[in-house]
């Protein structure tokens, strides 16, 4: 049966209909699907009854998955740190709570973010599935960095050339809420790392603002300089006309690329609702700035095969 592959916002993100990916796709449709997340950005596949098994199986064709730490204090009801448990759950599959550490930490979520872009090897893909949703609010929003790179003024592109910031989960987390982070513990687990702020999309070529909540600081730049220009930066990134809004169904599949898109949770009554979701990172090519200096990418299209 032939992929059907359907535009969802003016400049990015697709459905795909016609796959089922409990079990493993051919070559043919692997790299169908591959390059429709290069070109769009954001991949919805809905209809997609995996199990946690079959959701890490998939996320393999991509390449190596991230490995999460284990966070100190954290209730974890999924022992496999491969698979990020995006949830409003503690370990015994009750509601956690409002007031839970996980419902703290989780509010970063709610920022306009790149997938670990706090680490020296930032993510490549994110594959989001949906077990239980939020009939109310819980839509999760994309933002097309490439978009907004093209339609920046000539001025302002020459002006982010140069620049380097550094991303940290420690600042994100206490910018979106989480009043019980442990700064000092979480600059341990994650120390920040250094990304430029206009990044060359190291399998299309293409420029792409690299921003985002987990950015602390601007190298060179006043800390209040660097946080309005950020937030400007932002704010032109997630205008509507470059917004794509994913209502969630039980057992969508969404994928997006971290290097090209940002993304964040909305609200959703998380005392008394229950919403499910496992994530699968891949992980990205390496890292992007070296001893204070941008290492320009290869530009290659990755490899994925279907194991033999
Ligand atoms: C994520 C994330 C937002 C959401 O899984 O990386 O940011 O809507 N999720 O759950
Ligand atoms: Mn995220």
């Amino acid at each position: 049966m032939p992929l059907t592959i359907r535009q969802l916002a003016p400049t990015f993100a697709a459905e795909i209909r016609g796959v089922d990916l409990r079990s493993t796709p051919s070559q043919q449709v692997l790299d169908e699907i591959y390059d429709t997340f290069l070109k769009y950005r954001v991949v919805v596949l809905p209809g997609q009854a995996l199990s946690m098994e079959q959701h890490l199986d998939f996320g393999e064709l991509f390449g190596p998955l991230h490995v999460l730490p284990t966070v100190k204090g954290m209730d974890l009801r999924i022992k496999n740190r491969a698979i990020d448990d995006v949830s409003n759950l503690a370990s015994d599959g009750s509601l956690a709570g409002a007031n839970s550490p996980k419902a703290f930490f989780a509010l970063g979520n709610q920022l306009w973010h790149s997938d670990l872009s706090f680490c020296e090897n930032p993510a490549h893909a994110s594959m989001l599935h949906a077990s239980e949703i939020a009939e109310e609010g819980g839509e999760t929003q994309f933002c097309d960095l490439v978009a907004a790179y093209e339609t920046l003024d000539e001025a302002t592109k020459a002006q982010l050339a140069p620049l380097i910031a550094e991303h940290s989960l420690a600042h994100s987390r206490v910018r979106g809420g989480d009043s019980q982070a442990d700064v000092e513990y979480l600059l341990k687990l994650r120390p920040p790392a250094m990304q430029p702020l206009v990044r060359t999309h190291p399998e299309t070529g293409e420029k792409v603002l690299y921003i985002g909540a987990h950015v602390a600081r601007i190298e060179g730049m006043e800390a209040e300089e660097g946080e309005a220009l950020i937030q400007k930066l932002i704010d032109h990134a997630t205008q509507s006309e470059r917004v794509y809004t994913h209502r969630w169904a039980v057992n969508d599949l969404v994928i997006w690329d971290n290097r090209q898109t940002l993304h964040r949770g909305r609200p959703y009554d998380v005392d008394n609702v229950r919403r499910v979701m496992h994530r699968v990172t891949v992980d990205g090519d390496g890292p992007n700035v070296v001893e204070g200096k941008v290492i320009e990418p290869d530009v290659r299209r990755r490899d994925v095969r279907v194991p033999a």
